[in-house]
Formats: structure tokens, C-alpha cells, sequence
């Protein structure tokens, strides 16, 4: 069997990784990958863009590709799903109408409204005057979005009215995201913790993953500028039992059922992102897709085959099959290059990959990395996250930053405080 991949990330990494583990798979070809996916066993790059349907199409019928497995949010919000369908090629991933639910956080928002799903209070603006008038009347601290998808860098969480204003000058006159920010939610602030529910469904059934938790801001912490994460662990202690059903039965059902009202069929992974203040859960946002890094620990506790769950929601048969999870926690480390979330520098040589890995129960997915003459040169901003697993939480932690430890290219940077907040909860 072959897989064709889409995406470049670590989170594609850690999917190819864990699809190369079913024994009927063969190859397995990642457009465009990393200098991970390069490497990987049984795994190849191809140069095609993410968003370049027909030659993914074109390539997928010349391949004899079993299934497409679609790892980022722009091509499914470009309608991958249903051009690969209507060639009547099998496809993992929602939909556009589907994909709509992380594409606009206005239709997120109006789902959530009539689904009743606890989230912020909040108000649409398509104007800048109204929209600041909006802010004025509010006050601060309060939260602007931009509507559409805006690589993770759509939202801010503005401490002071002025920011707030700055912030949509920016998109209503600037016009920073494009069409992006043509619309936009004002939103309610919210204090908690954060954490990331994700789930597998094929559009009747529900199936959570375990939980997990990332780490957005770039500083320890969580100082400084948000980033797409710096790390992740799972489980995340922040998520009790009962927090994990009301998510499961309050929050991703309702949500699936109100798309089903709405002739959606929603097949694929479900990502909430959740505040959690005490007993109380909101959502911050739904995602459309794997979350990266919590991809990493997550599949690294996943012990059934990752392609049997694929073609269970694609085929509508999820009820019927069983998930199981290794106990074991799981810590990932994002190593990124210097100066990120901000400009930084490519084509750094980055070494010791191996002998973090000869730690055992360590693996170092790559997400901005890419292979040149035999070396493995940085290029993105988020280069390596370094996941391990282990017995407990704290001896986890210290395998994850030994593993670190080893790994070297110019400028790194990452945090040191990964998993802390799970450990005093311990
Ligand atoms: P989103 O893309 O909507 O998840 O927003 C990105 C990040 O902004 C979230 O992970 C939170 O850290 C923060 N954020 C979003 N909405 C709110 C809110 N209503 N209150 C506080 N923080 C928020
Ligand atoms: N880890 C955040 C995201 O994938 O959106």
C-alpha cells in the first residue's frame, strides 16, 4: 500500500513516522515533507506544493495511492477533501464546508452559538468604526480575531483598549492578513488554563484521543509573543475526568451533531481549544486538523494502527473498532531557530540528532528542517521537537531535555520549563 502525506511540519513527521509502523504500508510519499520525512523509513519527499491539487491528484493516480492523509488547515479550506473525492480518490481529513469550522472563526463562533457550546461572549465587526466602537464600549483586556486563517497569527490578546484598536487598524486598514481580516470577532477574554482536546470522528461516532497540552507563548513561562508552540505533553493533568467527558459529550458531539443539522458530515479530527478556569470549560477555537506539536506526544502514546483509524472515519465505522493508548506520559521539545516567532535565519547544519535518539524512547520529529548532501540544515522557524516517553511525568521531562541536551545548531533556542505546569498539578 501506498500513502501519499501533505504537509511539511513536525506533525506530518510524526504521522509518517507512525503510518511506516503498519506492516501492509509501503511507501510512503510526503509532498512536500522535511529533511524527517526524507529520512524516514519508508518514506519519500515529493516537490509538490500543499496547495497544488492537480499535480497531488495527478500524482496520487499515477502512484496507486491507497489513501491521502491531509496534515495542515489550508488545503483542507481550499477544499482539498472534496476535489480528491470527486476524482474518486480516498482522502483523510473534513471537507470545505467542514474545514470551515477553523477557516472562519465567525461561522465557529455562530456553530457554537446554536449548538450551545460554551464559549466567549463576542460580537462580528466587517468595519473598522463600529468595530472600535465596539472595544471602546468593552474595554480591556479583550481578544481580536481575524475571521479567516492567518498562519496562527490572526489572533491578539490585547491588554489595553489602544492595543486592541492597533490591532484592528491593522486588519481593517492595513489589510495585514488580506482578505483574512475582512471580517472580525471581538471577543470576551478569558483567564485559565489551556488545553487541546482532540478527537477522531467519522461524522456519527466520537472517539477522543488522550489529552494534551501546548505551550504557546515563546518565553518560559509563557512570556512573550505567541508562537504555533513551543511544546507539548500529554496527558495534561489540567483535564480531569469529568472536564474530559463534558469536552466529549457537551463540547465535540454537539458540535458534530449542529453540522449534521446542516448537511456537514464531519470526518476527520476534531481539535478544541480549550480554556479551563475551575469547573469551567470554554472553547477557544476548532480546528480543522492534528494540532502541532501535540501531534508528537500524542502519536507517541498511540499504540493501534493510525491507518485502521484513518479508514474507519473515512469509511463510517469508528464505533466498531478500539483505540488503545500506552500509559506512559509524553514530552516534546520544540527546538526553534533563533529569533523566532519573529524573522530568523535558514540553513543552519544541526547535529546530534542521532545520539539524542540512542537515549531510546526518545524521538526527534523534524518540522523546519530539510536534507542536503547527507547533512540536516535548518530551515523554518520551528526546526526539531524532541518527544520522549517514559514512566513518569518528571523522569520524562529529564529524558526530553537530555535528548536536548545532545542537539546543537546555531542560535537554538526552546523553553526549559516544557510540562512544568502538569507537574505541580501532580
Ligand atoms: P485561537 O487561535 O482562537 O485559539 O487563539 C490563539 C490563542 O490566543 C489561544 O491559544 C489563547 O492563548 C489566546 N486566546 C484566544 N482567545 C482568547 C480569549 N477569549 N481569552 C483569552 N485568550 C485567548
Ligand atoms: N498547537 C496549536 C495548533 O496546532 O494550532
Amino acid at each position: 500500500m501506498n500513502i501519499l502525506l501533505i504537509g511539511s511540519g513536525g506533525r506530518e513527521h510524526a504521522i509518517a513516522w507512525k503510518l511506516s509502523q503498519n506492516e501492509n504500508i509501503k511507501n510512503i510519499f510526503c509532498a512536500p515533507g522535511n529533511g524527517g520525512t526524507a529520512k524516514e523509513n519508508k518514506c519519500q519527499n515529493v516537490d509538490i506544493k500543499v496547495t497544488d491539487f492537480d499535480r497531488l491528484i495527478q500524482f496520487a493516480k499515477e502512484n496507486d495511492i491507497y489513501m491521502t492523509v491531509v496534515g495542515p488547515e489550508d488545503p483542507l479550506a481550499l477544499g482539498i477533501v472534496d476535489r480528491f473525492e470527486s476524482e474518486g480518490l480516498k482522502i483523510f481529513g473534513p471537507n470545505k464546508m467542514a474545514a470551515k469550522i477553523e477557516a472562519s472563526k465567525a461561522f465557529c463562533k455562530e456553530i457554537m452559538v446554536s449548538a450551545n457550546i460554551p464559549t466567549a461572549f463576542y460580537g462580528e465587526f466587517t468595519d473598522f468604526e463600529s468595530a472600535k466602537k465596539y472595544v471602546l464600549e468593552k474595554g480591556a483586556p479583550i481578544v481580536v480575531k481575524a475571521d479567516g486563517l492567518a498562519a496562527g497569527k490572526g489572533v491578539t490578546v490585547a491588554a489595553t483598549v489602544e492595543e486592541a484598536i492597533d490591532a484592528l487598524k491593522e486588519i481593517f486598514i492595513d489589510k495585514i492578513f488580506g482578505d483574512a481580516g475582512n471580517k472580525v470577532v471581538i471577543e470576551e477574554f478569558l483567564k485559565g488554563e489551556e488545553a487541546s482536546f482532540l478527537a477522531f470522528t467519522d461524522g456519527i461516532t466520537v472517539v477522543p484521543m488522550v489529552s494534551s497540552q501546548d505551550h504557546k507563548p515563546v518565553y518560559d513561562n509563557d512570556k512573550g509573543p505567541n508562537t504555533g508552540g513551543m511544546g507539548a505533553y500529554s496527558p495534561a493533568p489540567v483535564m480531569t475526568e469529568k472536564l474530559y467527558n463534558f469536552a466529549l459529550n457537551k463540547i465535540a458531539y454537539p458540535l458534530v451533531e449542529e453540522l449534521k443539522k446542516r448537511n456537514i458530515v464531519y470526518k476527520g479530527i476534531i481539535y478544541a481549544g480549550l480554556m479551563i478556569d475551575g469547573e469551567d470549560v470554554k472553547v477557544l477555537e476548532f480546528n480543522c486538523r492534528f494540532g502541532d506539536p501535540e501531534t508528537q506526544p500524542l502519536l507517541m502514546r498511540l499504540e493501534s494502527d493510525l491507518l485502521e483509524i484513518f479508514d474507519a472515519c473515512i469509511n463510517q465505522n469508528l464505533k466498531e473498532i478500539k483505540i488503545n493508548w500506552y500509559s506512559e506520559p509524553t514530552v516534546c521539545v520544540v527546538m526553534a531557530s533563533g529569533g523566532y516567532p519573529k524573522d530568523y535565519k535558514k540553513g543552519y547544519e544541526i547535529t546530534g540528532i542521532d545520539s539524542a535518539e540512542q537515549l531510546g524512547n526518545v524521538k526527534v520529529f523534524h518540522a523546519g528542517t530539510k536534507l542536503e548532501n547527507e547533512k540536516v540544515l535548518t530551515n523554518g522557524g520551528r526546526v526539531l521537537a524532541v518527544t520522549a516517553r517514559g514512566k513518569d511525568l518528571k523522569s520524562t521531562i529529564k529524558l526530553a531535555y537530555s535528548a536536548v541536551e545532545k542537539i546543537n545548531f546555531k542560535d537554538m533556542h526552546f523553553r526549559k520549563d516544557i510540562a512544568q505546569k502538569a507537574l505541580r498539578r501532580l
